[in-house]
């Protein structure tokens, strides 16, 4: 028989149980979400699947150096050099190259440390979901989705501007400027948008939906066509250079700094430094190095080489035309779109030459597009591999072999954002993404050297584990501080749909996280770093994914 005390007595326990229990399973999903959140991918179950590579290995230094070049000239330099210079800098452009080329510089250091230390694909992502965990490398992922969306539509408004050039000079007649120009343009004095009076650009959009379907149909990223590409590139801007020089009048180098006119970005030191955000630009893409570390002979050694001499070739290249382009033309008078075509035209040497350089940047500029139309499918790729977007982002063509889903996203969400949106909105998102991603970045690094003190590092970025990362980290928030108002409006909007698509449906989905509970069966997730248990399958899972791969 039980007693009556007995019976108060085990209702108390029950119930102290009941409330000991609640609080235990309330605290334990704050910890394990939590936990979920700074989870990070082991650097174990990276190695592994690094060394397991299911890519071929074929890419040489030589190779790699003409990738990262073929990814980073572009519209920087043959389209936004000429209306940062005419609008904001004056001839102190030449200044903003350069602050925007160490930023660039100190950013290639810490990406090639990491770069030596990780080296698979999916890039600062990848980097990100290694050091600082999962919520964080969404948001890395998120944030580099946005800076090659936004590059491959301004490189497309870039593009169009050329190609119209182009065929004005080979067949001069007055275009209706209706099609060919987005319908509304920022105004820096009034700080509002105002109208083109245009429609659409239709080159731009045309350009975007020709190379997404030779994306989908899974053209070969062939090192030959892009050493071919670069060749010119190269050639062209010496051209330019070299063909200018003796037109050169030193008056217009004077004032050197204009003065600034009264609004923040109008000239003046704050308008030379606006005019580094935006010429920040012209040095994105050196990661596309990175994005084939898994088909590279010696990434270790290699990817830090590529990276660094592509990066250099490109500065040296930027500061020759800004020299010749200020000193040939006074600064007003380059707010174009094509600003070479103006320096060339006060040249007077004649149409050919800039009927060659149209050429030159116009195949310049396609082969940027096309490297970001095949790196972005490729971070969707990895980030609904991993659960975090969503599974058909990951599906393979079977019968092209290329992840046609994001791939067809990606050139659907570009079209419309090059048909109707201006250049320089575009561009200063593409750099304000980007120097937030290299911002990351740099903080990785530091974080790495405390947390992988024994992982191997075949390169190490100079002078200990602060100086450069934190100087690197504080340029890149320098500069993005310069940026416009309405691009940091955009930017903490992306950030905000970022977060809410995280916490609806990332959170639930990470197929990391997800493993990670149901191994450890009964407390869940104490420790944040396991490798995967049963490492080998997932790495087996991912080969058969792999495979499709360019
Ligand atoms: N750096 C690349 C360009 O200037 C994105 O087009």
């Amino acid at each position: 028989m039980v007693s009556g005390k007995y019976v108060i007595n085990t209702k108390k326990s029950t119930l102290n149980i009941k409330n000991f229990v609640e609080k235990f399973i309330t605290t334990t999903r704050i910890k394990v979400y939590l936990q979920q959140l700074i989870a990070r991918q082991s650097m174990i179950q990276l190695l592994a699947e690094s060394d397991k590579n299911p890519m071929k290995r074929s890419l040489g230094v030589w190779q790699l150096i003409a990738l990262g070049v073929g990814g980073i000239i572009g519209t920087g330099i043959f389209v936004l050099s000429g209306k940062s210079a005419a609008l904001f800098a004056g001839p102190s452009i030449i200044i903003s190259f350069i602050i925007a080329g160490i930023v660039a510089g100190l950013a290639a250091l810490s990406y090639s440390e990491m770069a030596s230390m990780v080296p698979l694909s999916g890039s600062a992502y990848t980097y990100c979901y290694a050091t600082m965990g999962e919520f964080l490398a969404w948001i890395m992922g998120w944030y580099v989705t946005l800076g090659n969306l936004a590059a491959i539509a301004t490189v497309s408004v870039g593009w169009s501007a050329y190609i119209v050039n182009l065929i004005q000079v080979i067949f001069p007649f007055n275009a209706t400027r209706s099609f060919i120009l987005s319908p509304i343009k920022w105004n820096e004095t009034s700080q509002e948008f105002i109208s083109t009076h245009a429609y659409i650009n239709i080159p731009a959009i045309v350009i975007i939906v020709v190379l997404t379907i030779l994306v989908f149909f899974g053209i070969q990223e062939s090192s030959k066509v892009n050493f071919v590409v670069v060749i010119i590139k190269i050639f062209v801007i010496l051209l330019v250079i070299f063909a200018s020089l003796k037109f050169i009048a030193p008056n217009n180098y004077h004032p050197f700094i204009p003065k600034n006119e009264g609004h923040f970005n109008s000239y003046g030191v704050t308008g030379m430094l606006h005019a580094a955000t935006i010429v920040f630009f012209a040095y994105i893409g050196f990661d596309a190095v990175t994005n084939v570390a898994q088909e590279t002979k010696n990434p270790k050694r290699d990817l830090p080489i590529g990276i660094l001499v592509s990066l250099l070739i490109s500065t040296v290249l930027y500061i020759g035309v800004c020299i010749v382009m200020i000193g040939v033309v006074p600064y007003k008078r380059l707010d174009s779109s094509s600003p070479m075509d103006v320096v060339l035209k006060a040249t007077h040497l004649g149409k050919w030459i800039i009927i060659i350089v149209d050429i030159g940047a116009i195949s310049a500029l396609t082969s940027v597009i096309l490297v970001n139309l095949i790196c972005q499918p490729r971070i969707f790729y990895s980030m609904a591999n991993d659960g975090l977007l969503p599974q058909f982002m990951a599906k393979i063509h079977p019968r092209f072999k290329t992840p046609w889903i994001a791939a067809l996203i990606t050139g659907v969400i570009c079209a419309p954002a090059a048909g109707f949106l201006p250049l320089e909105m575009l561009g200063e998102l593409t750099s304000i993404a980007n120097l937030f991603t290299l911002f990351l970045v740099h903080i990785s690094v530091i974080i790495m050297r405390f947390t992988q003190k024994d992982v191997e590092r075949r390169f190490k970025v100079p002078l200990g584990p602060f100086v450069i990362p934190l100087i690197g980290a504080l340029l890149c928030l320098l500069l993005m501080i310069t940026s416009a108002t309405q691009t940091w409006i955009r930017f903490w909007v992306w950030m905000g749909l970022g977060i809410l698509i995280y916490f609806c449906y990332g959170i639930r989905n990470s197929k990391f996280n997800h493993k990670k509970v149901k191994d450890s069966s009964v407390t869940i997730a104490t420790d944040v770093t396991p490798p995967y248990a049963d490492g080998l399958s997932v790495h087996e899972e991912e080969e058969k994914k792999h495979d499709y791969f360019i």
